[in-house]
């Protein structure tokens, strides 16, 4: 394949497009795609159609009499996702780009994205967060969400640490990557499956910028959030590190539960508040463990009191490492940095999650 991509002047490239209700977009996106590639490349625009009630399809049709596009009008699936993955079937190029119809992801950086593929490479995502990048006039709310759901994959799937922008939907791909794997990806979420499911080389990002959309609206919603994050979890279950993981967090969640509501119960029956607090965090330290060794580490040991007896004498002086953390990042942050404390202590929950899971992986449950 890299060798093929390197004799040949120019491989052939399928831009994938799909779309809902872009009737007004796609005319202008097809125009100016064309006068990015026609010169150089030998390539094919595939729109991918859900049967949109303002005939969307339509207009790609007509737009097929002028210019190399393909059309596929699907009216038994829904979904962004499933509507790229018909794109790759149906696409005959050996690199494909997938960009969206609205003219955020500006057809002038199809150009980079192609140029940036060498022999190694079979990833380019655009990139919305690194240099030559930006997100534009993007409201905050989508500011931080796009982060958040960036960190949250990045801390599950160590496969994509390094990379900034995983929700990009503008990216360029080399055909044998995607072929043969075995994709299901929900929602929006096509780089972080590729990144998890298939084979490959090297992958790098190139810088773009988000531009406003011109026409129509966004689908993105509520629903996209929560299929997000069920997408998250089902992955992280099918992969043994990941998943384990992710039961620590629950397990961590319901133990601050029970911490919380034991000292608000003590503090009503009229405990001494430091009395209160050192029972509450001691019994949920407990609960922790115990659900942990049930469920989250129960392939760790064999259930004899023996073999837990030294994992609890170790998770209690784990977790007091992470209670040092914890307040260590909290004085750092807040004290020092001069940031707000809801802020230091949020970054101080998460390093002594962090520290107490690896501390349980690591040196709890470690068998030697
Ligand atoms: N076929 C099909 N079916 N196309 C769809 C569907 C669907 O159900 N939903 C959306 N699309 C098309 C739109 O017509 C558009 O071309 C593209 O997919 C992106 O949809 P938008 O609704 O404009 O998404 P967005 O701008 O909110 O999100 C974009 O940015 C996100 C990152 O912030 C997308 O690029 C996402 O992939 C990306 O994660
Ligand atoms: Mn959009």
């Amino acid at each position: 394949m890299a060798s093929e991509l390197t004799q040949a002047a120019s491989p052939r490239v399928s831009v994938i497009v799909p779309t809902y209700n872009e009737r007004e977009n796609l005319p202008t996106l097809v125009e100016a795609v064309d006068a990015q590639l026609s010169a150089e490349y030998d390539y094919e625009i595939v729109v991918v159609d859900d049967d949109s009630p303002d005939e969307t399809w339509y207009v790609a049709e007509s737009l097929s009499e002028d210019y190399p596009v393909t059309v596929v009008r699907r009216r038994d699936e829904f979904g962004l996702s499933t509507a790229v993955m018909r794109g790759f079937e149906t696409a005959n190029g050996s690199l494909l780009v997938v960009m969206d119809a609205d003219l955020q992801h500006p057809p002038s950086a199809i150009p980079s994205l192609l140029a940036a593929f060498d022999d190694r490479i079979d990833l380019v995502i655009g990139s919305r967060y690194i240099q030559g990048g930006s997100v534009g006039e993007f409201s905050l709310a989508r500011r931080v969400l796009s982060r958040g759901a960036n960190i949250l994959a990045t801390v599950i799937f160590p496969q994509t640490r390094g990379i900034n922008d995983l929700q990009s939907g503008f990216f360029a791909v080399r055909q044998d990557v995607i072929e043969g794997a075995d994709l299901a990806p929900e929602g929006y979420k096509i780089i972080l499956e590729i990144l998890i499911k298939c084979e490959y080389d090297q992958v790098i990002e190139v810088g773009y910028e988000f531009r406003q959309r011109v026409a129509g609206e966004s689908k993105l919603g509520l629903g996209t959030i929560i299929t997000y994050l069920r997408h998250l979890l089902e992955m992280a279950n099918d992969s043994g590190r990941s998943g384990q993981f992710l039961r620590f967090c629950i397990v961590g969640i319901v133990g601050t539960l029970i911490n919380v509501g034991l000292f608000y119960f003590l503090l009503r029956n009229d405990t001494f508040y430091l009395l209160a607090g050192v029972v509450a965090a001691e019994t949920s330290v407990v609960a922790n463990f115990s659900l942990n060794t049930l469920w989250t580490f129960r392939s760790e040991h064999d259930g004899t009191l023996a073999s837990i007896a030294g994992p609890f004498v170790k998770d209690h002086l784990v977790r007091s490492v992470g209670i040092g953390l914890n307040l260590g990042t909290l004085f750092l942050l807040t004290g020092s940095f001069g940031l707000s404390e809801i802020v230091g202590q949020a970054c101080g929950i998460v390093v002594a999650i962090l520290w107490n899971f690896t501390g349980n992986t690591h040196l709890v449950w470690y068998r030697n």
